[in-house]
């Protein structure tokens, strides 16, 4: 990215609006820059505190990094964030890496699919500001995904003895139960400090948020927020070593521990497709936007959006939306990774990828491995 596209960044500063319900990032049109690195960074700079709320998320963007010059003041977060920075600066690392996995685990969940998650590093800005602000499934998806992120980051971090906040469930060390032969041993995960660091960093004091005139998005967000957090919480499961002559399992040492993140993300992307659909007026609670079903409550572990998505087929540079032209996919898949699908009835282009690898290696005495080299053609096919 050069100057021109900076400058073009700055202009589009002036032009956005702060996001609604401030929960989010503000959406605005960036153009396809491809801000790599320090200029990524200045380009979030440039989009400024205020607008770039939520945007903690931008910590996890692969090829950012955390450039070590730059302070709490200078990272893109929020006031109360930068607070709470400046107050415990050892644990900017594990909010970049919650950030990071939670990001991560999007792209793989979404991976085959319309979209695909891919917030970073390509027309990253752009993308990020519609998806974080749009209220749609996606939305929750990322704000649930991230929230639960830092949750299992900052838990590993407390169990890694990196915290003086935290460290193992220490409730857990002694007891079990001797007649059935096991006992708490090791180092069980204590996710509280997490779950409770996650609440205070990404959703502020507590508010009043159905008040009269609360904003829906505000309440979609926070609510998605929790449902990231509690899928972390539910997902807790035990482990346990067996002891005893050769592994007769006469004892057991136990210890609670979080389910691998890849876990955490099914899991949420199962709630994404059963996601409920709220009203953007809030009254008393958050209320079904289908009136016929107001009296199933909304569950904690529910996703919540407000608006429907757009069918992210086409490109839309003013909201950040690549399209699917130029994506790959599987000619015979019936998922949503298949052609058909995937290109939204537009067709696609086949190209013959050759590819050449070491084959019908043989160990030579001595000592060496002698190879082939091995050519073979593959078909790729490009939606239109
Ligand atoms: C704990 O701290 C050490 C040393 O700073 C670091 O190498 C390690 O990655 C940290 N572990 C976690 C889980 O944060
Ligand atoms: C939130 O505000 C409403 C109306 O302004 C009020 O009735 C309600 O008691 C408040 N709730 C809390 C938890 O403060
Ligand atoms: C394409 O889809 C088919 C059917 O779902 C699957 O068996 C195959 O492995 C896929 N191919 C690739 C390259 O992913």
């Amino acid at each position: 990215m050069g100057p021109a596209a900076l400058r073009a960044a700055l202009g589009a500063r002036r032009r956005l609006a702060p996001g609604p319900g401030g929960a989010g990032l503000c959406a605005g049109s960036m153009g396809w820059a491809r801000p790599r690195g320090l200029w990524l960074w200045l380009l979030l700079l440039a989009l400024g505190p205020g607008c770039a709320r939520g945007s903690w998320m931008w910590l996890g963007v692969a090829s950012v990094g955390l450039p070590d010059k730059l302070g709490c003041a200078d990272l893109p977060l929020s006031g109360r964030q930068k607070e709470l920075c400046r107050r415990k600066p050892h644990l900017l690392p594990s909010v970049r890496d919650g950030a990071r996995l939670g990001l991560r685990e999007c792209r793989s969940q979404f991976r085959h699919e319309r979209w695909d998650c891919a917030l970073g590093p390509a027309p990253a800005a752009a993308a990020a500001a519609y998806e974080l602000s749009s209220g749609t499934k996606e939305t929750a998806f990322i704000y649930a995904v991230t929230a639960a992120g830092l949750v299992h980051s900052v838990t590993r971090s407390c169990s890694a003895g990196n915290m003086t906040e935290c460290s193992c469930d220490t409730k857990l060390q002694n007891g079990g139960s001797a007649s059935e032969g096991w006992h708490w041993g090791g180092c069980s995960d204590d996710i509280h400090y997490g779950m409770s660091f996650s609440k205070k960093f990404l959703d502020g004091p507590a508010k009043n948020i159905t008040g009269k005139d609360g904003s829906g998005l505000l309440a979609m967000n926070l609510h998605n927020n929790e449902a990231g957090r509690q899928a972390v919480a539910k997902l807790m499961s035990v482990d346990c070593r067996c002891h005893g002559v050769s592994g007769s399992c006469a004892v057991k040492t136990c210890w609670k521990t979080m389910s691998p993140f890849e876990k955490v993300g099914r899991f949420l992307k199962d709630k994404y497709e059963n996601s409920v659909q709220i009203s953007d007026r809030l009254k008393k609670k958050i209320l079904r936007k289908e009136k016929s079903h107001r009296k199933i409550p909304v569950r904690k572990e529910d996703l919540l959006y407000i608006n429907k998505s757009p069918n992210y087929c086409v490109e839309d540079r003013k909201l950040g939306i690549r399209g699917t032209q130029g994506r790959e996919c599987n000619r015979t898949s019936e998922g949503p990774d298949g052609c058909n699908l995937l290109c939204c009835g537009r067709g696609y282009n086949t190209h013959v990828v050759r590819h050449v690898e070491r084959c019908e290696c043989k160990f030579v005495w001595c000592c060496y491995v002698r190879c082939r080299r091995c050519e073979s053609m593959t078909d790729v096919h490009t939606c239109k």
